[in-house]
């Protein structure tokens, strides 16, 4: 089956937010798998504290802060590499199932977009070094809102720019809280379980769970 609409995550859906690290590992040295999940554990952490607290920096600024917090909790980790890794999160990869399961789901005429915590330029650039830009409809972030996911008015900018209601969307993410509040949200969600971590947020389930966007189209 095939929906109409198509959203998804961007970071740790379609972007790897671990390839900035990977790519200097050599640089960084061998704390670089615990540098980067700090890194990312705390800019989230930073992303729904600015948010409760209504003091919202932008994603890229909190990537900065998030990465200067890793590098004091990881003294061992090489800090010469900053301005590398800040370059490479600019332009991460994207998952290698990325551009083949969104040009199917384009084939069979669904629209796609992104909903992003991301600062506008940070997704400019990854979406144009992952060369999918021509297959998106849209690139949706927070910034205008200067809030973040989880709060519901972000969900509502998918249906407030599609003019849709929320069950025709189908909401893709592999961070299981973004899931939650997309579910709350009212949209189908799907759960891109990569690393095979347990459910939480159990009063709030996927629809289903994949453990990457490849069978995405059979669902
Ligand atoms: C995003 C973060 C949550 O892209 O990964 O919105």
């Amino acid at each position: 089956m095939t929906h109409a609409l198509y959203v998804f995550d961007a970071y740790g859906t379609l972007f790897d937010v671990h390839a900035a690290v990977r790519r200097h590992q050599a640089a960084v040295g061998p704390k670089g798998a615990e540098l980067s999940a700090i890194w990312r554990q705390k800019q989230l952490e930073y992303s729904w504290t600015r948010a409760l607290m209504g003091r919202y920096h932008d994603f890229w600024q909190l990537t900065e802060e998030a990465l200067d917090t890793a590098f004091a909790l990881v003294p061992e980790a090489n800090q010469d590499a900053r301005d590398e890794l800040l370059s490479a999160y600019s332009r991460l990869d994207c998952y290698p199932e990325v551009p083949l399961v969104l040009r199917q789901l384009k084939e069979r005429g669904a629209k796609l977009a992104i909903l992003s915590n991301g600062s506008p330029r940070m997704l400019e650039g990854a979406v144009e070094a992952a060369k999918i830009d021509t297959l998106l409809d849209a690139v949706l972030s927070v910034h205008p809102l200067k809030t973040y996911k989880t709060a519901p008015e972000v969900y509502d900018m998918v249906t407030a720019a599609f003019r849709v209601f929320p069950e025709a969307v189908s909401f893709q993410s592999s961070n299981r809280w973004d899931v939650a509040g997309g579910t709350a949200f009212g949209f189908r969600t799907v759960w891109i379980n990569r690393t095979g971590l347990p459910d939480e947020y159990h009063d709030l389930p996927p629809a289903a769970v994949l453990p990457n966007l490849e069978g995405l189209v059979a669902i």
